[in-house]
């Protein structure tokens, strides 16, 4: 039986209960799935499909990047992808990223104040600004989909400098936007994907 890893990066906790939905679903098709902080991955060679998750923290998570950069060439040999939760999004039309199509919540894009010139922030939150750093550190290897979703902002749960960089550059309101339904049907389409018994 093939067996899925879903394996994800959190700053305060909420990229957890994600992919454990994500695993979820993936195990409703009957493969066997195992739900790992990145930090507990020993041996990605047991696995026929790999998911990678994280936050965007200025820049997706520092740790999901380092995962993508050190195993990039197992991971060019399985099938992958990799899902990103946010806070905030721009509407700016994209919906591919080097040729990629992304999954994108349809609750987060936020349009821009004035659509012909980006503010600052705006132009920061854009979905190729958000997405090519990650592409890009796993290359060669490609994911075959990529989810991006709005996440959990709890200014509570953070440190300081923390709270400062987003009040100041996501200028987000704190809040729970994970939309499990559409996550869950992200989840569900990636099982043909992931074990090799789709289109790739
Ligand atoms: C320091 C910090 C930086 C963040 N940077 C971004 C960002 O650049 N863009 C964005 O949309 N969301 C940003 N967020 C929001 C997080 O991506 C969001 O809250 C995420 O769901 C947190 O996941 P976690 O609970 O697993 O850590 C940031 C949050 C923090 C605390």
């Amino acid at each position: 039986m093939d067996r899925i890893l879903v394996a994800y990066a959190t700053m305060a906790g909420s990229t957890a209960d994600v992919a454990q939905v994500v695993g979820e679903e993936i195990a409703k098709s009957g493969l066997q799935v195992d739900v790992l902080p990145l930090a507990d991955v020993k041996n990605l060679e047991l696995y026929d499909g790999v998911v990678v998750g994280g936050p965007m923290i200025m820049g997706w998570h520092r740790s999901a990047l380092k995962f993508l950069k050190k195993q990039r060439s197992t991971l060019q040999r399985k099938p992958l992808a990799i899902f990103v939760m946010a806070m905030s999004l721009t509407q700016t039309g994209e919906t591919s990223v080097d040729g990629l199509t992304v999954t994108v919540d349809e609750n987060l894009p936020k349009p821009p104040k004035k659509p012909g010139s980006l503010s600052f922030r705006e132009n920061y939150a854009r979905l190729s600004h958000y997405l090519q750093p990650v592409l890009k550190a796993a290359r060669p290897a490609r994911p075959l989909s990529i989810g991006f979703f709005g996440g959990r902002l709890e200014y509570g749960r953070l440190k300081w400098w923390a709270v400062l960089f987003a009040m100041l550059i996501i200028q987000a309101p704190a809040g729970d936007k994970r939309n499990r339904p559409a996550i869950r049907a992200w989840a569900a389409s990636l099982v043909p994907l992931l074990s090799g018994h789709g289109e790739v």
